[in-house]
């Protein structure tokens, strides 16, 4: 096969780890990175293109020759933009705008799910307050409330009594998600140990990646608001090999079987976020996309070439790859600017980054990085992705805060307990 040039549409720690991994293939001829930021840079060539002009992207890939377009984020995938892109005969990674509608609406998932007995929390829809009110009162607490929409991971408020869940329906109906609120759903609090599951789907075939555990909460021991994520490990000890096996039986491919069926075939990364209760494994949700920092240690512990694997999930041949995996653990942990998830200042400077990449078995991906005059700045909420590989989990969350160690950034901070469960139960079952 011929060399390609490909373009990937993103700028986080997700999109700069697929661009690491994407950078070393042998199949690759030139990166492009769209906006990119400033570790993408060191393996691409960014540009600032629209992403909502998708006439914008299409002329620049036809320009460019580039032959394969990976699209990172959920938004313009849920934007249909590679359907744009593939009505055009340009080969792009990610689901069409029907098929994402797995991650664009929880109700669509759920009605799916109940169509075709896939194992998640009982629920309801609802479009109005009133009769919302009326269900929460015939309800055990907690319980569980969701805005319909995207609403970047933060549409979800698990209320501890009825005060609270009443308070989170007025908030919803009321506009606090913006249009991602028009509808909102109330489900059953689901108890278990949380894990996300990645799986590539080509239309038909599916071939599993690996699971890992994220630390949505901004504070050591789980305390504060939610965030897109503080920091992930991989594999995740609760994924067995046989709840591997029974999430693809009772999850995965029924939920692939029925897109299929109704016309909508999804292709791209199914991003299974999963409750494993003591009844087996329950979805959470899906995304379909990869996880963020998830993808970061998926990309450490990948052996084999991502492009072709990526490709042929695009082009419906997955059921010709195989991938191999380091047997080792991969840990990142996220560095926030000061404020993140609420507000905070941008432009503050980071050094030491060389130090800390280049120690042994540990990769910084970056976030919101941009260069200026020379210096890296950070420009959003999550900045750096300190991501290492270790024997055992504990191996590699001490390798990462070595190197977090390293970097001189005195407005970041970060949690300081990643791979806390893991570390637990290492600890519990020496090896
Ligand atoms: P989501 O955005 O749907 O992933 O939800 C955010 C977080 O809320 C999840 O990662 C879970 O920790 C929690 N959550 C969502 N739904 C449930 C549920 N039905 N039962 C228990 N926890 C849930
Ligand atoms: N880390 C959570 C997500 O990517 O949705």
């Amino acid at each position: 096969m011929g060399k390609i040039n490909v373009l990937i549409i993103g700028s986080g720690g997700r999109e700069h780890s697929l661009a690491w991994a994407i950078a070393k293939s042998p199949m690759l001829e030139q990166l492009y990175c769209n906006p990119g930021n400033a570790g993408m840079a060191q393996v691409s060539t960014c540009v600032e293109l629209d992403t909502d002009n998708h006439q914008a992207i299409i002329d620049f890939v036809v320009d460019k020759k580039i032959g394969f377009v990976v699209i990172g984020p959920e938004a313009p995938l849920v934007d249909g933009l590679s359907d744009s892109l593939q009505s055009v005969g340009i080969m792009a990674f990610g689901p069409s705008a029907a098929a994402a509608q797995l991650e664009g609406s929880k109700a669509f998932t759920k009605d799916l799910c109940a169509a075709h007995s896939i194992p998640t929390a009982a629920y309801r829809r609802f479009k109005e307050a009133a009769p919302a009110k009326a269900y929460l009162q015939t309800k055990k607490m907690p319980i569980v409330i969701k805005a319909d929409g995207l609403a970047a991971g933060k549409g979800v408020i698990i209320a501890e009594d009825l005060r609270q869940a009443e308070a989170a329906v007025d908030d919803i109906f009321n506009g606090q998600f913006g249009a991602a609120g028009s509808e909102l759903i109330i489900e059953e609090f689901m108890e278990g140990e949380e894990a996300s599951f990645f799986v590539l789907v080509d239309g038909k075939h599916c071939l599993a990646l690996a699971s890992a555990q994220d630390h949505k909460q901004v504070g050591d021991g789980d305390v504060g608001p939610n965030t897109g994520g503080m920091g992930a490990y991989s594999p995740a000890a609760v994924m067995s090999e046989d709840m591997c096996a029974l999430t693809m039986r009772e999850i995965i491919e029924p939920t692939v079987k029925a897109l299929n069926q109704a016309g909508t075939p999804f292709c791209g990364v199914l991003y299974a976020g999963l409750m494993i209760t003591a009844e087996g494994p329950k979805l959470i949700e899906y995304n379909v996309r990869f996880g963020d920092p998830e993808c970061q240690v998926l990309m450490m512990r990948l052996k084999s070439d991502l492009l072709p694997a990526l490709m042929a999930t695009a082009d419906g041949s997955l059921a010709d790859i195989t991938l191999d995996w380091h047997g080792q653990a991969a840990l990142s942990v996220v560095m926030a600017t000061r404020g993140y998830p609420g507000s905070y200042d941008k432009g503050s400077t980071i050094s030491g980054l060389d130090q800390a990449g280049n120690r042994e078995n540990v990769t910084v991906f970056h976030a919101g990085t941009a260069q200026q005059n020379g210096d890296i700045i950070a420009t959003g909420g999550r900045v750096l992705n300190v991501t290492a590989l270790g024997a055992t989990v504990s191996q590699a969350q001490s390798r990462a805060y070595g190197a977090v160690d390293a970097i001189d950034w005195p407005q970041g901070f970060c949690r300081r307990d990643i791979g806390w469960r893991a570390i637990e139960r290492e600890k519990r079952h020496p090896q």
